[in-house]
């Protein structure tokens, strides 16, 4: 198919001698390009998208479970579809320079299918995809493997660094393919929710570095920059090396709903967050000066959290608001700011969701444990700490695969080193509910990257729980803004 179009192509633009010059040793002196995109391989499809003035009808291309690797390990899942809008309300739309929503379903750090077929679910990824298209954006939504995936012969072929390696792959597809593919393969904003969230701050982090190289070579994915313009990154599950201690600092004194806390290690990971704070050397926000430790519960409530909380209580009828502060006495409403203390604001939230340690289980039980695998070994502890304790030896070390493999998936190991290849334009968000990890993740990402003269668009959503998205609109604003992009 490809090869006819390309030959026909020859013809109407040569004259007869030259065909064979043209046509054959094309295909016959070089190898085809395996990963060349097919833009006549689409089928059209309509969608109604409410947006926040009107709905709005979209006609779009859509380029179904596309391989962007050319020795993929399982297809179903290094694969990307393509939705290209060519008419909104009626009026003929020209994508082809558009910058590009590069939209991951990830979650769970499991593996996750590019379904073409599949109706949307509505849920918040769904959304900020239906309004970028609707918006005149191009759409991809890549799959990748994950921790779930095991080979018959019992290898978890998933496991990290597969996920971060298959975005790589699939960015340097669309690149590979810049001007087949529609859309400014120079303007792709990365994003996901969750494990999503943290592999698109990875990916925009990473962008070229040489760490990934074998793992791309095996795979056959194209040789172009895995660079992204711009990251936006919800409630992302990330810095895993660092995310126990994080938690306990954090949410150490909430309760768990069910089972008992072990207070030890909790206090142990606390105290040990004292330290790897202090090495991040990071400055806050509008002239905060050096965030602590000590300090960091400040720092949340005034350049987060009473932010969050005065949007919220803003935007409420008076009445609303008025029965929000009589059951929340512990806020300080002054007409138009919201006041209130850190232990006041942690006594609010209430239940913790995960137990001690949350993500690095001493049992092995969690999500982390099985990303970190290898081999036929399905889960490994990722962090001195907790296999120390679990072992009961205190001279135990990581297995020696292990801290390359941590640093791969940590887009802070990228930002300490200032990888100058990485997106300089970040949206990132979190509930200020969700106790899936630390709120200081988030902190410490967004300062890494003001610090390093980075447009950091940061905000948390007021009471809102894990995977929220509650200004998916002003988002897909935001990327006409950073990419300058006006239709
Ligand atoms: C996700 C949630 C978690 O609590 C976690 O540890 C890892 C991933 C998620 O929703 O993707």
């Amino acid at each position: 198919m490809r090869r006819r179009a390309m030959l026909e192509g020859c013809v109407a633009a040569v004259a007869a001698p030259m065909f064979a010059a043209c046509g054959l040793l094309k295909s016959d002196a070089q190898p085809a390009d395996e990963l060349a995109f097919d833009p006549d391989e689409f089928t059209v499809r309509k969608k109604t998208v409410a947006t926040f003035e009107r709905d709005k009808n979209v006609t779009y291309r859509f380029y179904d479970s596309v391989v962007y690797v050319a020795k993929p390990v399982n297809k179903t899942y290094q694969s990307l579809n393509v939705s290209v809008p060519v008419e909104i309300d009626g009026n003929t739309v020209d994508a082809s320079k558009a910058p590009i929503l590069l939209s991951n379903s990830i979650g769970g750090y499991l593996s996750s299918a590019a379904e073409g077929g599949k109706p949307d679910d509505g849920g918040d990824r769904d959304r900020n995809r239906e309004l970028a298209l609707a918006a005149g954006y191009v759409v991809v939504e890549p799959g990748a493997r994950g921790r779930d995936l095991v080979a018959p012969d019992g290898t978890y072929y998933g496991v990290a660094p597969a996920a971060i390696v298959d975005l790589k792959a699939a960015v340097r597809y669309l690149r590979h393919n810049s001007g087949r593919v529609p859309g400014n393969t120079d303007r792709i904003v990365a994003t996901g929710v969750s494990a999503g969230g943290a592999l698109s701050a990875l990916l925009a982090a990473s962008a070229d570095n040489r760490m990934y190289d074998r793992y791309l070579a095996e795979l056959g994915a194209a040789d172009a920059s895995d660079a992204v313009f711009a990251a936006a990154s919800y409630c992302p599950v990330t810095d895993l090396d660092h995310a126990d201690m994080a938690y306990e600092w954090n949410w150490g004194a909430n309760p768990l709903r069910s089972g008992e806390l072990d207070a030890t290690a909790s206090r142990e990971l606390s105290t040990a967050f004292v330290d790897y704070q202090a090495s991040l050397e990071l400055q806050g926000a509008d002239g905060f000066g050096p965030i602590t430790a000590d300090n960091y519960g400040n720092y949340l409530v005034r350049t987060y959290l009473e932010p969050a909380a005065t949007r919220y209580l803003t935007a409420l009828q008076d009445s609303e608001r008025s029965s929000y502060l009589a059951a929340n006495t512990w806020i300080t409403w002054s007409g138009d700011r919201a006041e209130f203390t850190w232990p006041n604001f942690l006594a609010h939230v209430g239940e913790r969701k995960k137990g001690v340690p949350a993500f690095d289980a001493f049992d092995l039980s969690s999500p982390e444990n099985n990303l970190f695998g290898a081999g036929t070994v399905k889960a490994r502890h990722f962090t001195p700490f907790s296999l120390r304790r679990a072992t009961g030896d205190p001279g135990a070390q990581l297995d020696s695969d292990l801290p390359e493999k941590i640093s791969m998936m940590n887009p802070m190991f990228f930002l300490r080193q200032r990888n100058s290849a990485r997106a300089k334009h970040w949206w990132i968000r979190v509930g200020t509910k969700d106790t899936d990890a630390s709120l200081t993740i988030v902190g410490n990402l967004a300062a890494s990257l003001a610090n390093l003269g980075d447009q950091v668009d940061a905000a948390m959503y007021w009471d809102a729980g894990h995977g929220s998205n509650e200004d998916a609109a002003d988002f897909v604003a935001w990327i006409g803004k950073v990419t300058g992009y006006t239709g």
